[in-house]
């Protein structure tokens, strides 16, 4: 059964319409990860799941139950939001032991637990320190024992590794994924960061303007992305228009801009049609000199970057697009330098086609 389930909900402020109809299935015990530009409704969301605002329409089971109408306090989940502040006037130790506090369980059991969780948290915190003396990332730390020390199962976080720095910020975001699987929890986590939940997530859903555009495992979301949106906002891609000029069996030729050609596989596609072939860098090849096979195009290098165990390359083509190409750093691996004339290859199948939206891709593409 899963643990919960959404189904058309619609939530409106005034004229804004933060959802527009959102369906979503959440199993027991999956680290789901929710991403999406700032403003597409992630936080209304959650908030809608934890009871904290309710929905205009449709309904939220958790466990089966329908919740709606059901106070936060009683839907057996913990959470911290962005915005929801530690007690000011209470010691770390008496914030996290809060929550047990006001379920009823008596002073020394809550703070036996508060303990526990402080002990867990992947940062040292006095259990004597006030909020006020606490960095933000401590502050969240403790934000997120507090949700934990409920002894809910279902985990809410919004934004939970925000206000960390950005080192910190990546192992926290591992430790907080182990303590949800050691505790056997379900987790909700709300992230504008993508790296963060392709790194950390069973599951990811990419909303855009009030709706779910894909929902799906990393590796799911990454090659075989269902539409541009999502093909653009999880990872690099480089998107090229063009024509289906032919087709054969299996194959089609693509004519990009200035007349250049790809070749792809190409199933349910027509002569004729206008397309976006979508790569991804990491498909593609980087020679420093000319090479034959399918798909060998001359280009130059424009920039070469190294980043962790990548080399980041952007190749500019004889029609004048820019190609992305990643490729492992190795030992053995020499950096391209920019200005040095390559060959790239992209393998036929790698090529991922989508039809050139009617709206324009620039705006299809857009994070507004
Ligand atoms: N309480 C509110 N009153 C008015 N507008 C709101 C309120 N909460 C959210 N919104 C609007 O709803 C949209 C979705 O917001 P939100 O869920 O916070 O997005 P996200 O968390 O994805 O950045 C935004 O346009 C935001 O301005
Ligand atoms: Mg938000």
């Amino acid at each position: 059964m899963p643990r919960v389930e959404v189904i058309g909900v619609r939530k409106r402020f005034g004229d804004v319409e933060a959802l527009r109809g959102v369906d979503l299935s959440i199993e027991d015990g999956e680290y789901v990860c929710i991403i999406g530009p700032s403003g597409c409704g992630k936080t209304t969301l959650l908030r809608i799941i934890a009871g904290l605002i309710p929905p205009d329409e449709g309904h939220v089971y958790i466990d089966g139950k329908l919740v709606n109408g059901v106070p936060p306090e009683d839907r057996g989940l913990g959470f911290a939001f962005q915005n929801i502040a530690l007690f000011p006037h209470m010691s770390v130790l008496d914030n996290v032991a809060y929550g047990l506090r006001v379920r009823g369980k008596d002073a020394s059991f809550s703070k036996k637990v508060a303990r526990e969780m402080l002990r867990i948290s992947p940062i040292e915190i006095s259990p004597k320190a006030l909020p006020r003396e606490l960095s933000g990332g401590a502050a969240q730390a403790v934000a997120i024992a507090r949700a934990l020390a409920t002894g809910a199962k279902l985990l809410l976080l919004d934004e939970p590794l925000g206000a960390l720095d950005a080192r910190v910020r990546v192992s926290m975001r591992y430790e907080l994924r182990r303590i949800v699987k050691d505790l056997g929890l379900t987790a909700i986590h709300v992230t504008h960061n993508q790296a963060e939940a392709m790194s950390i997530a069973d599951k990811v859903v990419v909303m855009r303007s009030g709706r779910v555009m894909q929902v799906g495992a990393p590796r799911e979301l990454f090659w075989q992305p269902q539409n541009l949106f999502v093909a653009y906002f999880v990872g690099e891609i480089t998107l090229l228009e063009g024509y289906i000029v032919e087709r054969s069996e299996d194959r089609c030729l693509i004519e990009l801009r200035e007349g250049l050609q790809l070749v792809s596989t190409c199933p349910e596609r027509a002569r004729g049609d206008h397309v976006v072939a979508a790569i991804r860098p990491e498909r593609v090849k980087l020679y420093a000199s000319e090479v034959g096979g399918e798909n060998v195009l001359r280009g130059k290098v424009l920039s070469a970057r190294v980043l962790t165990g990548v080399l980041r390359y952007e190749v500019l083509l004889e029609n004048g697009e820019t190609l992305l190409v990643k490729e492992i750093l190795t030992h053995a691996k020499r950096r391209v330098l920019p200005e040095t004339s390559v060959w790239v290859q992209i393998p036929p199948q790698s090529i991922l086609l989508f039809d050139y939206p009617s709206i324009g891709l620039m705006r299809e593409i857009s994070l507004e």
